[in-house]
């Protein structure tokens, strides 16, 4: 039965959250399959406005059972607190599962992130700083620390000294940093593990036997194809998979359980932190986007870098995701402008290229070429059908969705849970 995944076609924060919450009703799982609270999900129901970081956005949707999946990393105190947050606003968390194998991000992790990136100086990264890569680093040296851990306090306590002795050598002598105490870490843990143990479970076992009962899944990421570890702009990238592959790896669901492959694609492009990014516009044009987009992180509070749409990233995007549908949202922040530029492909030395090129060196060099769309000056953001959209945004979402090799499926026209133009079925 169906197991449908969406996937961020560009550098995150394309609007996952929103596009999530709006199939909560079709589905009954809700799965989060990489990253961890890096990750900044919005969703507006009605004049509340939630942030999401480690929590599925399933959980907005009483009937829906969230799950976090093995490819996960989680800072327990970080999730207890989203948790409680929640609980406060009159959402329960009781039926969330969560995989005995997702890896637990330590402090030393948030402290490794921290002083790396500090020594990295110019050429940093700009991660969110929440351990995401050292906890990553050390599930694939086999050095990590995973929930089921949480469930067997002598295990926990023989990992984290162990850990420990390696890292706090990092720590001290190499980043003249202060070590950090096994024994008041494991006592942290231990209270965690005392509220998360009835929710941790073999959620892969969980997912399939739930799929053979005809039940929809719904695989959420985190991230972007752009930001992906092996397919993104590396080393300007998170340290795991949000393209489609890593739906299978992160959850426990074989790839021939999936059914569609959904990508969430801005009509504009934004990035965080560092790293190339071709149709970005330093100018007041860029500015404007911000403002009109309220581009601002929701983990970090960061000014979000804005641009033009690029059609060869989205055209990448297809290819390594399979996507079959996109859902392009804030077609709304666009209105009022007189044309709209969008890059076709780049002049990367002279040489024109259509798809994204193959060397880092290359795509710094990468100069957008740009066809300009006639725009449209009417508030869309009452729209109720495709048809209800000027000429003018129609034909520009033909377009996008010619240049992208997928059909666009849904449109967002605005943050809210019913600013959505639904053009055809996605689950
Ligand atoms: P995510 O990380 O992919 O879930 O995206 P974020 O939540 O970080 O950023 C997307 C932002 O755009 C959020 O503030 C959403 O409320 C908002 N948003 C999503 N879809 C639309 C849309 O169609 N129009 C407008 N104006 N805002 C939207
Ligand atoms: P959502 O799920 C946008 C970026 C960081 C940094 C790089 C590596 O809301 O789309 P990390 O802390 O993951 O090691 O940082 O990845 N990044 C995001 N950018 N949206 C996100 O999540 C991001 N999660 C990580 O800014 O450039
Ligand atoms: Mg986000």
């Amino acid at each position: 039965m169906p197991a449908v995944v969406l996937v961020g076609a560009q550098w995150g924060d394309e609007g996952k959250g929103k596009a999530t919450d709006l199939l909560g009703g079709d589905v009954d799982y809700v799965v989060r399959y990489q990253g961890g609270n890096n990750a900044g999900h919005t969703v507006v129901i009605g004049d509340q406005k939630y942030a999401l970081h480690l929590l599925p956005t399933g959980v907005l949707s009483p009937d829906v059972v969230p799950v976090i999946g093995n490819g996960v990393v989680i800072d327990p105190g970080v999730l207890l607190s989203e948790i409680d947050g929640l609980a406060e606003r009159g959402i329960n968390c009781d039926r969330l599962l969560i995989s005995a194998n997702a890896h637990l991000i330590m402090p030393h992790h948030k402290a490794i992130d921290k002083v790396t990136e500090r020594y990295l100086g110019k050429s940093k990264i700009g991660t969110t700083g929440r351990g995401i890569g050292p906890t990553y680093g050390d599930k694939i040296s086999r050095m990590g620390i995973r929930v089921q851990d949480l469930l067997d306090p002598g295990i926990l306590g023989q990992k984290i000294e162990a850990a420990l002795t390696e890292k706090n050598q990092i720590l001290t002598k190499i980043y003249n940093r202060r070590g950090l105490e096994p024994a008041k870490i494991l006592e942290e843990y231990l209270g965690y593990a005392e509220r998360l143990r009835p929710h941790i479970t073999d959620t892969s076992l969980v997912l399939t036997r739930a799929l053979d009962e005809g039940k929809v899944v719904l695989l959420e990421g985190g991230q972007g194809t752009l930001l992906d570890i092996d397919h993104g702009t590396y080393p300007f990238v998170t340290s795991s998979s949000p393209t489609s592959g890593g739906a299978c790896t992160g959850s426990g669901i074989p790839p021939n359980r999936l059914t569609r492959i959904i990508g969430i694609l801005k009509a504009y492009t934004t990035r965080v932190g560092s790293g190339p990014f071709p149709t970005e516009l330093l100018d007041e044009q860029g500015e404007w986007l911000r403002q009109t987009g309220g581009e601002f992180g929701v983990t970090t509070g960061r000014n979000r870098r804005c641009g033009w749409f690029d059609a060869v990233i989205a055209r990448y995007a297809t290819r390594i995701n399979g996507v079959t549908d996109f859902f392009l949202t804030k077609l709304d922040v666009l209105s009022g402008l007189e044309r709209i530029p969008v890059c076709v492909a780049y002049d990367v030395d002279g040489v024109r290229h259509d798809e994204i090129p193959m060397t880092q060196t290359e795509f710094h060099h990468a100069k957008p070429i740009y066809e300009e769309l006639p725009g449209w000056q009417e508030d869309i953001t009452g729209a109720k059908t495709f048809e209800d959209l000027p000429p003018n945004a129609q034909a520009y979402v033909r377009a996008l969705e010619e240049m992208s090799g997928a059909p666009v499926s849904a449109i967002g026209v605005g943050p809210g849970r019913t600013q959505t133009l639904q053009l055809r079925s996605l689950v």
